[in-house]
């Protein structure tokens, strides 16, 4: 089984949690993972699971102009200096319906900030024919340009550990079934929020 995993990242976060999904996948799965200006338009044969991610800019998707704003922010190089998700979004072919897809993004951790470049994300792969294999998922930044809060690289692991066991179907039982990853990750989730 091959999984592509495909990332936009202005400051560094969101590309520290794609590896860190990439990581959790890999004992289930093969995976590459490609900055989103390298992403290909049509997603080949070989690849059974897509995984789609990048920051959340003004509730959403990464716009030009929120990507200038960025750009004015940053103290070095952006790590993704083109295109975003929602250009090659525009521009992706519909998928084979075998393909399964799930999509993350990072935004801060404030209560009552809405808005989730995922959830757009997953739409639009939705309506492009994908099947998603887990809901949307979010990973938080302490501010605009970061850094990840703590727990975030291991959540992400265990993230993508879930995703690849729910795409091939397997472990529906035992300590790294679905349930059981879906459990520990519902714990981490309440313990921030509490
Ligand atoms: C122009 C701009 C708009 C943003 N808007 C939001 C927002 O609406 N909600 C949110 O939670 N975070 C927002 N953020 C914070 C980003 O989500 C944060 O910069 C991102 O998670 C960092 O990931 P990166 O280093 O991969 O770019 C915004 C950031 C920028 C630069």
């Amino acid at each position: 089984m091959h999984a592509l995993v495909v990332f936009e990242s202005m400051f560094g976060n969101t590309q520290l949690i794609a590896k860190a999904i990439a990581e959790g996948m890999s004992p289930v799965v093969s995976v590459d993972l490609v900055e989103v200006g390298a992403a290909p338009t049509r997603i080949g044969d070989d690849v059974d699971l897509l995984v789609v991610g990048g920051p959340t800019h003004a509730f959403g998707l990464s716009r030009p102009k929120t990507r200038d704003s960025a750009a004015d922010q940053a103290e070095g190089d952006l790590v993704s200096k083109g295109n975003g998700l929602r250009e090659w979004l525009a521009g992706l072919e519909r998928g084979p319906a075998s393909v399964r897809v799930a999509t993350f993004d990072t935004r801060i951790n404030k209560p009552r900030v809405p808005g989730s470049a995922a959830r757009g994300a997953e739409k639009r792969l939705r309506r492009l024919g994908f099947v998603i294999v887990v809901p949307a998922e979010s990973f938080y930044v302490g501010g605009t340009t970061g850094p990840l809060l703590e727990g975030e690289i291991e959540r992400a692991r265990g993230w993508g550990e879930l995703l690849s066991l729910e795409a091939t179907g397997s472990g529906s039982s035992g300590s790294g079934s679905p349930s059981s990853l879906r459990a520990s990750l519902k714990g981490v989730e309440e313990g921030r929020s509490s």
